[in-house]
């Protein structure tokens, strides 16, 4: 299984960034998308992404220009699959839409193409069982933004055989990742197990609490240890993706997200967070921008309830058997940047204190909320 040639499909936030790593890693990248202009734009993010890495000498600018040379853009699916030893599929988060790609590329591939898809919750079982090659299909679940985040889920299908496993673990590596084996295809697989639902708790306790978004948003940074705030995040990954996750992930299983309308909401009027100028927050442009976030205002707000559904979830992957203590903690670092291990956090406000406050909040809220046996057992 020689990887030289990477196609990659969808041109998006995810698919150019795993175009540049692949790319970076001296890979020849074909990066496909429907529109020229689509295309234009992903081109012009890779340019930036490198040169904020020439801007902080990690690259030379002659390697940030070999790198950009290696990706050739091109929006006619049969030339951009033609030589492609491996399929890097980065469409959006829809069935339907993968049903219509998968029967595409597979009346084009060439018979030796691997194919790897950077679903985020859809089945990989199901996805490999709509090609001709389910035993060479895997997930490869890379983390926004694909350039920094050193995480990469490798999820099997029920098919997916030991070859491609390997293959895969090495692909990661050699784009300087570091993989982790979703041992199970459970919807949002780890690492979106954990934060997709904190999106819709954050506005719960919006409501609930009667607490502005900035003073979760600094208690999650500055008390929770998490890079950003949640509604921070939610903005920078993308309402579009948030909603889409959430519906695919609900419709699966009932017990991993409760789900809040707002989410739903801005993504009907088209508020995708920073793409779009707002989401949650308002911003400048359409470029990176951060929220101004502060200990002061995260010494206002006690954000158990978050840490709580986080626990909870991540209790859950362990109960099932997704992954174990080792490789979740190892996950919410590197897919999420989490500055200190979710249990320890855990047990600075106390592993009696977030399993009281589950059952207070299943008593009035309802069974999603009933604590996991792993934590109800978890003694810190
Ligand atoms: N390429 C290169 N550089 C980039 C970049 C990119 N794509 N994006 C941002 N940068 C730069 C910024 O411009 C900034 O440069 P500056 O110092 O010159 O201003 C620098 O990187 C980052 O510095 P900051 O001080 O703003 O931010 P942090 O130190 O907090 O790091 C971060 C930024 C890595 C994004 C960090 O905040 C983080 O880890 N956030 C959490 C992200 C996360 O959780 N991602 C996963 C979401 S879930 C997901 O993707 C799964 C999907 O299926 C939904």
């Amino acid at each position: 299984m020689a990887i030289n040639k990477i196609t990659v499909l969808g041109s998006g936030v995810m698919g150019h960034g795993i175009a540049q790593v692949s790319a970076m890693a001296g890979y020849s990248v074909i990066l496909r998308d429907i529109e020229q202009s689509f295309l234009d734009k992903a081109m012009e993010k890779i340019k930036w992404s490198l040169s904020k890495m020439v801007e902080k000498q990690k690259l030379s600018q002659a390697d940030a220009d070999k790198i950009f040379a290696r990706i050739t853009p091109i929006v006619d699916l049969k030339t951009a699959l033609k030589d492609a030893d491996l399929l890097i599929e980065a469409v959006p988060e829809d069935m339907n839409l993968k049903k219509k790609v998968y029967a595409e590329i597979d009346s084009l591939a060439e018979q030796k193409t691997l194919y790897a898809s950077n679903t985020s919750t859809l089945p990989i079982t199901d996805m490999a069982a709509l090609t001709s090659r389910p035993d060479r299909f895997i997930g490869l679940h890379f983390f926004n933004p694909p350039q920094l985040m050193p995480l990469v889920e490798v999820i099997p299908g029920n098919k997916t055989n030991n070859d491609m496993v390997v293959m895969a673990m090495d692909y990661c590596k050699k784009v300087g990742k570091q993989p982790v084996l979703c041992q199970k295809d459970v919807p949002g697989f780890i690492v979106n197990r954990v934060f997709i639902p904190l999106v819709h708790e954050a506005a719960h306790c919006m409501d609930r609490d009667g607490a502005k978004m900035t003073q979760i948003d600094s208690a999650v940074k500055f008390r929770l240890s998490f890079p950003m705030g949640i509604f921070e995040l939610a903005d920078y990954t993308g309402l579009d993706v948030i909603h889409k996750a959430t519906v695919e992930m609900h419709m699966r299983d009932t017990k991993v997200i409760n789900p809040h309308p707002a989410i739903k909401k801005l993504f009907e009027e088209k508020s995708l967070g920073q793409k779009t100028g707002k989401g949650f927050y308002e911003y400048k442009g359409d470029k990176y921008e951060r929220i101004n976030l502060t200990e002061q205002e995260a010494a206002t707000y006690d954000p158990v309830k978050i840490l709580a559904v986080a626990a909870n979830n991540a209790a859950w992957l362990i109960t099932k058997g997704v992954c174990n203590r080792e490789d979740l903690e190892k996950a919410l670092k590197l897919g999420m940047g989490l500055k200190k291990e979710l249990f320890a956090t855990v047990n600075e406000f106390g592993a009696k204190k977030v399993v009281d406050t589950l059952r207070q909040l299943a008593a009035k809220y309802g069974q999603f909320y009933e604590p996991d046996p792993y934590l109800v057992n978890y003694r810190g």
